[in-house]
């Protein structure tokens, strides 16, 4: 399919629709109509941002979500969006949102597909006060069971591995929507005149090598060793033991960032910390970290906890979070070694015998 011509609609209908199925396994009937009420709601989303403080949406909504943080006016009405364009269309069963607490049964007065959606209405909320980017985040599984009660947890505590549809939204100065199916992860830019998304990224391929890293620093004193062992390589640059520079970024908005990697590579970290002892992460897995999971695998990169594969994960609870470290393979690669090390003991502190103690760990001159 030709970039720059190719509408998500066309996209979809050529990718999920038409006959033959590539893969017989899958069945995605009606899931491609799915997507495009998803990309209705994130229409509307950006319409709404756009705005921006002449919406009359911006401020506090003076409410605590289901994590306990405080909901702003625009985490509530994008919410909001996402329920009232796919809850009608007979495709859901169920969805699951950081802004709801409990799952969000389909109303007895729209018939019930079998589909679960569980979103992040508005991923990095914090950036709405400084007119930064900001995105929606969303995942989609298939009801395993007709007769099983898809408005029940159970239905959504599935590993990653068995979503058939991941995607997010970023609203930057172009809105971008970027989704997977399950073959490959492709790139659509809103075309705003006409209200169209249009191919513009397709079959995006994370690059394997980066110099890229990001991660919020402010927590660097309850990380993990292995963690600051990685982070510590990376400051250290050309004379560490990397022998090259590299180069830190950090938008607050897990969307951004992932974007970022999907673009032109990197690794993004919210690895598990000690800060709060009671959370495995500060990042959701159903909504936050399995889609981006799913398109980052799907794009050629790895996502882990630093010690599995996040795809992997059995998901305990609705809202569970989890350890996040995402992007280029090699250096995802090394951050898993390095957990693994840890782990084993073998990630001791380096004391020459002439020198007394040089390194923090033992000396790694792979570049
Ligand atoms: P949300 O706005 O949906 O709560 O998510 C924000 C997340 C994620 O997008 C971002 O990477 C991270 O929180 C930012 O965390 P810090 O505030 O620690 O920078
Ligand atoms: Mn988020
Ligand atoms: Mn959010």
């Amino acid at each position: 399919m030709q970039d720059g011509r190719t509408t998500l609609s066309k996209f979809l209908i050529d990718t999920l629709d038409r006959p033959p199925c590539t893969d017989n396994t899958r069945d995605t009937a009606g899931l491609s109509a799915l997507l495009i009420d998803v990309a209705a709601a994130i229409k509307s989303i950006s319409a709404m941002l756009t705005k921006g403080a002449l919406g009359g949406n911006y401020g506090s909504a003076q409410t605590l979500n289901t994590h306990g943080e405080e909901q702003k006016k625009l985490d509530v009405s994008t919410n909001d969006i996402f329920v009232q364009q796919c809850e009608w269309d007979g495709l859901l069963a169920a969805m699951v949102s950081e802004e709801m607490e409990h799952v969000y049964p389909i109303p007895p007065e729209y018939p019930r597909g079998e589909y679960l959606l569980a979103f992040d209405p508005l991923d990095g909320s914090s950036n709405i006060d400084i007119n930064g980017v900001v995105g929606s985040i969303f995942s989609v599984l298939r009801t395993r069971d007709p007769a099983e009660d898809a408005s029940s947890e159970a239905a959504f505590l599935r590993p990653g591995c068995e979503q058939v549809a991941a995607g997010y939204a970023v609203y930057g100065p172009s809105t971008m929507l970027v989704l997977s199916v399950g073959n490959g992860t492709h790139g659509f830019t809103l075309e705003r005149d006409i209200g169209n998304f249009v191919l513009t990224h397709s079959n995006i391929r994370i690059p394997e090598e980066t110099g890229e890293f990001a991660i919020n620093a402010s927590n660097e004193r309850f990380w993990e060793p292995p963690v600051r062992r990685y982070v510590q390589e990376c400051k250290d640059g050309r004379s560490g033991c990397r022998a090259r520079d590299f180069n830190m970024r950090w938008i607050a908005s897990m969307v951004a960032e992932v974007h970022r990697i999907l673009m032109r590579g990197g690794v993004f970290m919210y690895p598990r910390d000690s800060k709060t002892p009671a959370m495995e992460g500060r990042l959701r897995l159903l909504y936050e970290a399995n889609p981006m999971s799913f398109l980052v695998e799907q794009a050629g990169g790895l996502a882990i906890t630093g010690r599995e594969r996040i795809l992997d994960v059995a998901p305990r609870a609705l809202h569970g979070r989890v350890p996040v470290i995402l992007g280029s393979k090699n250096e995802v690669e090394r951050i898993a070694r390095y957990h693994g090390e840890y782990d084993r003991g073998e990630d001791k502190p380096f004391s020459s015998p002439l020198f007394g103690t040089r390194s923090l760990f033992l000396p790694d001159f792979t570049a």
